[in-house]
């Protein structure tokens, strides 16, 4: 507990799912919270919950001036901006290379990878001020591997760890830590809509995403709020450009490793 106390957080897509989840740790553990989505009436369905710890700020992480307002809402209410978290994504648009429309494809990179340039870009002076501060950008596993997302998905989340290692260089020097977050397939309306092709299904997703982990169990969002409040909070001191993938081994536990060794669930 109080692991975050006196700290103010913007969580982009913090209306639902890991956004959401990392909104409920980061309250439960002191800090104050800018929920910036889309979602309205989730949004404000959060509020009521969770009181004047959190405030929504209606946000399209596309546009410039919404990340301003959600990022000036968080210093006018709560003080500071400590941790910015730029984590609102949607899976865009799927289909062989030569069927992705220019216009779908511009969109998702427009949602995956330029809402994270702006959250950053506009986090980061404000943090050099005050010397101090933790971005903290939510890629995915298909950001470090092909074939687990579509291809505008997979380009964005690559590069949003491109964008985090190049930045980490600019704001180390002033004490300002630029992080990247990888989930592996998590719980959330997102994968809900993936497996299962009903976002609101999350037992089925749940059940279904279950089954592909050692041990049984998918990861929910609050196992990635358990990530993202380390990277947020003063013990992360001396990560920085980092690429932390939270998904229980699947990304290296490869199926070959059956030929050395069984793998037991
Ligand atoms: N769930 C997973 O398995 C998984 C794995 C790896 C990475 N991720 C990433 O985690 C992040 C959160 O995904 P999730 O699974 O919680 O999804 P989700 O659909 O449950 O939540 C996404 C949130 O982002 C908001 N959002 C979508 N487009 C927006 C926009 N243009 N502007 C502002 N808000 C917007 C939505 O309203 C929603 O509240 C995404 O970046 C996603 O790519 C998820």
């Amino acid at each position: 507990m109080n692991r975050l106390t006196g700290k103010a957080a913007v969580v982009t897509g913090g209306a639902r799912g890991i956004g959401e989840g990392i909104v409920r740790r980061f309250v439960a553990e002191g800090a104050q919270c800018v929920i910036a989505d889309i979602d309205v009436v989730a949004g404000e369905k959060l509020v009521a919950e969770l009181g004047d710890s959190v405030l929504f700020i209606r946000t399209e992480v596309t546009s410039e001036s919404d990340i301003v307002s959600a990022i000036n809402a968080c210093i006018t209410n709560f003080g500071s901006l400590d941790v910015m978290i730029n984590n609102a994504g949607v899976v865009g648009v799927t289909g062989s290379i030569e069927s992705t429309d220019l216009a779908d494809w511009e969109r998702t990179i427009a949602i995956l990878q330029t809402g994270v340039f702006l959250g950053t870009k506009h986090a980061f002076p404000i943090m050099r001020k005050q010397r101090s501060g933790s971005i903290i950008n939510i890629s995915s596993t298909a950001g470090v591997q092909g074939g687990l997302g579509a291809h505008a998905y997979t380009t964005a989340k690559h590069g949003v760890i491109g964008l985090t290692k190049s930045v980490a260089v600019e704001a180390a020097p002033h004490r300002v830590r630029v992080n990247a977050l990888c989930p592996g397939a998590t719980l959330s309306s997102l994968t809900a809509g993936v497996v299962t092709g009903d976002p609101d299904n999350l037992e089925g997703a749940y059940e279904r995403l279950s089954s592909k982990y050692v041990g049984g169990r998918a990861p929910k969002p609050e196992d990635m709020a358990n990530a993202a409040l380390f990277m947020a909070s003063d013990e992360s001191e001396f990560m920085n450009g980092a690429v932390l993938v939270v998904d229980a081994g699947k990304e290296t536990l490869s199926d070959r490793a059956q030929k050395f060794y069984p793998i037991e669930a």
